[in-house]
């Protein structure tokens, strides 16, 4: 098998393409949410990572996934750049077509439900008549660009005959990919095997284009199904960072790419995936939406490459592949993470940057992070590798309108507590004092005098970024305002100080979330 592709030129029987779907199926999953600076750092990375396609969003959904689909499209130029849309969606494939329209290559995804259940009760459509719109919609595509993707959702619950219908039409349309989604995580990895295997068979036109899988987490099986789609003739490969999307999530990429290069003698497929840069792709996507990974996930989760039991460090210790079929390394993790002290300077600091990924931080950042790192060493004993990511990524956030600037606490059992913070609003500085229920309590009544505003807070949670009692804190908190939910982070030797930068975050979210307009209603 081997194949001229618009976007990729020849392809071979070897070459897996990376999609990824982070900032679409991910992003839209609760609390998932990221505004435009934080999607346009996420899809450098994603690009600088080797991923192929980055799926950026879903233009006609709001203003917001427009512009920021446009946004990456203007900037992203070593990845393919690609907008979902309806197949028969009214605008759907216009405001793709316009979105993606700045990128050096550009791509149309296409999707409508095949499926029984989803025709008849989603779509309440005859099947003709999806044939119908699938054959317009890819057409319309391709009015646009010659690369366009269809998807059949709810694919592996479709009937084989019609699925192959379906799929034959969208190829004699013009759909250069073709992806058979597992979108409700139902199918075994037998299944997926078959049904790539069925099509590419079955269906003329086939060795013309490239397939694809697509699996969600449901039943725990998406990173399964993927590698069997690949033995099924599967050559596009659709996950996300840490496996984030709908409901359980996708396919996780750190766990694709890092089975197909370890059991090569089963999965003999190339791809562009930098490795080594995993980790801190997990890290920034778990830092910018505040959802951390579980210490026991594969590849990227705090224990994955941890020792505990006294057997397993002697066995490592004498040969470290009797308990590692990975090399730490190969994934990002450092040989050995105590890493800077109070006596390192700018020079060391920068280089510890440029090996942690962070070689793009502009003079003004870099100067503030460094200032942080100073007080931060200033104060605990030893500074991790972890303790500089969450600095650098505190940093690095956007704090467009408000920016914190300073705290003073006083609580303890024989006083109210009592806030006074200082923060800047539009370049103005503001000051309040407050009250409160505690400590926390008291400096979000100062934010609220500081900065007037309605949302609630619908949940405020503190991790420790490293061990120890010195330990770093990590606070995630989330405002709801009319229904709309953001997540901010914020980290810092000094808890309550970790807690003010996650308001601030999350508020400076919420005042980007409130510019953009409401979706409207999403149904394909
Ligand atoms: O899971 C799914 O079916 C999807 C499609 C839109 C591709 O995400
Ligand atoms: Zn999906």
């Amino acid at each position: 098998m081997s194949f001229d592709h618009p976007s990729f030129g020849r392809i071979d029987e070897s070459r897996t393409i990376i999609f990824d779907t982070t900032l679409r199926d991910g992003e839209q999953s609760p609390g998932f949410s990221m505004n435009l600076e934080e999607k346009l750092r996420m899809a450098e990375s994603l690009s600088d990572l080797g991923v192929d396609v980055i799926e950026a969003g879903f233009p006609v959904a709001s203003k917001g996934d427009f512009e920021s689909v446009n946004e990456i499209a203007k900037v992203v130029r070593d990845s393919v750049v690609c907008a979902l849309a309806r197949s028969g969606g009214k605008n759907d494939i216009q405001a793709a077509g316009e979105a993606i329209a700045p990128a050096e290559r550009g791509r149309i995804h296409n999707f409508i439900s095949t499926s029984p259940l989803h025709m008849k009760y989603k779509l309440r459509m005859e099947p003709e008549t999806v044939l119908e719109i699938i054959t317009e919609g890819n057409r319309k595509a391709r009015q646009y660009t010659d690369d366009v993707e269809w998807s059949a959702e709810d694919g592996s619950r479709t009937e084989p005959d019609f699925l192959c219908r379906c799929v034959e039409a969208a190829i004699r349309a013009g759909a250069t990919t073709i992806n058979i989604p597992d979108t409700v995580g139902y199918a075994t990895p037998e299944d997926m095997e078959r049904i790539f295997s069925m099509l590419r068979t079955r269906v003329p036109g086939a060795d013309e284009v490239i397939f694809s899988a697509h699996n969600h987490n449901d039943l725990g099986l998406a990173v399964a199904n993927t590698l069997a789609s690949l033995r099924g003739g599967a050559r596009q490969i659709e996950c996300t960072i840490n496996g984030i999307g709908e409901r359980a999530g996708n396919a996780a990429l750190e766990e694709i790419v890092m089975a197909i290069r370890t059991r090569h003698d089963q999965f003999p497929y190339r791809n562009r995936i930098v490795t080594e840069k995993l980790l801190r792709l997990s890290r920034m996507l778990a830092t910018t939406t505040g959802f951390d990974v579980q210490p026991n996930k594969a590849i990227v989760g705090r224990n994955a490459f941890a020792h505990e039991s006294g057997i397993h460090q002697d066995g490592v210790l004498k040969n470290a592949a009797t308990y590692e079929i990975m090399m730490p390394e190969s994934v990002g993790w450092s040989k050995s993470s105590l890493v800077m002290g109070k006596h390192s300077g700018r020079a060391a600091f920068r280089d510890k940057l440029v090996a942690l990924g962070y070689g793009t931080l502009g003079d003004n950042q870099l100067n503030e992070a460094f200032s942080r790192f100073k007080d931060l060493a200033d104060r605990k004993k030893v500074v991790y590798d972890e303790d500089i990511i969450a600095l650098v990524d505190d940093e690095v956030r956007d704090h467009a309108r408000i920016r914190f600037l300073s705290l003073e606490v006083s609580a303890g059992s024989k006083r109210q507590a009592e806030a006074t913070l200082e923060i800047e609003v539009d370049g103005e500085l503001v000051e309040s004092t407050a009250n409160g229920n505690g400590p926390v309590d008291a400096e979000f009544n100062a934010i609220r005098s500081a900065f007037p505003h309605e949302a609630r807070l619908a949940l405020y949670s503190v991790g420790a970024v490293t061990e120890g009692t010195d330990a770093q804190a990590r606070t995630s908190v989330r405002l709801e305002e009319d229904g709309k939910l953001v997540d901010g982070q914020g980290a810092d030797a000094d808890t309550v100080v970790s807690a003010v930068r996650a308001y601030v975050h999350a508020l400076n979210k919420l005042l980007v979330k409130r510019t953009r307009a409401e979706p409207e209603a999403i149904g394909a």
